[in-house]
């Protein structure tokens, strides 16, 4: 990996801020902290305030990870758009976050900490997932109670109630624990672990029905044996061209603590 990703650093910090949609600004500033914290643990290089962190102009610009949808403000958090990166990384690159502004990992500490559960209130992040083909067709997926574990547990996939057009390739991976090649905690034979087979970290269990960190392929048919950019209850054994996942978190109503629906 390069440089500890510094570019990520005032990026996200940019981005954090238009994640979140608050009523409460106590709630407000108080997410921001956690994640401007995290933030400093995972760059050490640089400390970082929540004063740091303002995502009005970053929204909509292609080399940033704000994204507006429905009115809702996303956290882009793994963008696959052409082969420039390799995704078939080790345990601490995932762990960290990789990658470009087009093709990229956030990394997993950092997913925890913004799907954590905070305020005791469990799984209040909502995850969608854009996927296009290489005709320009798109589907997307949406998640409710989306959350990753911590390390110690793995980076363990929660996923929620599905609703989109992309049909459900996610729900199967519920409760995996992440594995890259280095690290196998997968379902597969000892022999045969998912992540050296088919590339990139990933909440495999034996092996997948999504893997949307496999190897990036430059046509869908290339794709050989489920290889590639894959969305299975969608396309099949087709490498997709186009990828992203993205996250909010649902607003809090002051004094609840209760999520709003979206
Ligand atoms: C971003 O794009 C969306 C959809 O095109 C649009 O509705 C929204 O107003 C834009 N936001 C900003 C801040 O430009
Ligand atoms: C969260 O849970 C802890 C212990 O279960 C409790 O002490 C605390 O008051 C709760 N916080 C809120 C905001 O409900
Ligand atoms: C989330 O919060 C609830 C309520 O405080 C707690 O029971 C649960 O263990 C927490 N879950 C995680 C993953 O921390
Ligand atoms: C949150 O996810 C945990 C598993 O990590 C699950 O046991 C729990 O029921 C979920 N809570 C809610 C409110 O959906
Ligand atoms: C899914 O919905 C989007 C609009 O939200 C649309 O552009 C796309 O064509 C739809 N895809 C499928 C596979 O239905
Ligand atoms: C995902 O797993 C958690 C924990 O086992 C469970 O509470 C939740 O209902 C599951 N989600 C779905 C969509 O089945
Ligand atoms: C991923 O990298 C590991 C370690 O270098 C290697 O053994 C494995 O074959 C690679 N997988 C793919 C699909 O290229
Ligand atoms: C997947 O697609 C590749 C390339 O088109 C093909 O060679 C392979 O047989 C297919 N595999 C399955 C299981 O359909």
């Amino acid at each position: 990996m390069k440089k500890p990703l510094l570019w990520t650093v005032p990026l996200l910090l940019l981005l954090i801020a238009s994640g979140i949609r608050c009523s409460c600004e106590d709630d407000y500033r108080r997410e921001l902290v956690q994640i401007a914290d995290a933030l400093k643990k995972l760059s050490e290089s640089k400390t970082v305030t929540v004063d740091d962190i303002d995502c009005k102009e970053s929204v909509n610009r292609s080399d940033v990870i704000c994204k507006e949808i429905d009115g809702f403000r996303w956290i882009v958090v793994q963008m696959r758009t052409d082969s420039r990166q390799n995704f078939n990384r080790s345990w601490e690159e995932y762990r960290k976050g990789f990658g470009d502004e087009r093709n990229y990992w956030i990394g997993n500490e950092l997913l925890h900490d913004l799907t954590k559960n905070e305020s005791n209130n469990s799984n209040n992040s909502v995850l969608r997932v854009e996927l296009e083909d290489w005709r320009g067709n798109k589907a997307w997926a949406e998640y409710a109670d989306f959350s990753v574990d911590s390390e110690p547990n793995k980076y363990r996939l929660n996923v929620g109630k599905f609703r989109g057009n992309a049909s459900d390739g996610l729900s199967s991976h519920n409760g995996s624990l992440f594995s890259t090649y280095d690290v196998k905690n997968d379902e597969a034979p000892e022999c045969c672990p998912c992540a050296s087979a088919y590339g990139g970290g990933w909440w495999f269990n034996s092996c997948f029905e999504a893997n949307l960190n496999g190897m990036y392929r430059d046509v869908s048919e290339d794709a050989g044996y489920y290889g590639g950019i894959i969305w299975e209850p969608w396309l099949g054994n087709y490498s997709l061209k186009r990828s992203e996942m993205m996250v909010r978190r649902l607003p809090y109503r002051r004094g609840t603590d209760v999520p709003e629906d979206p």
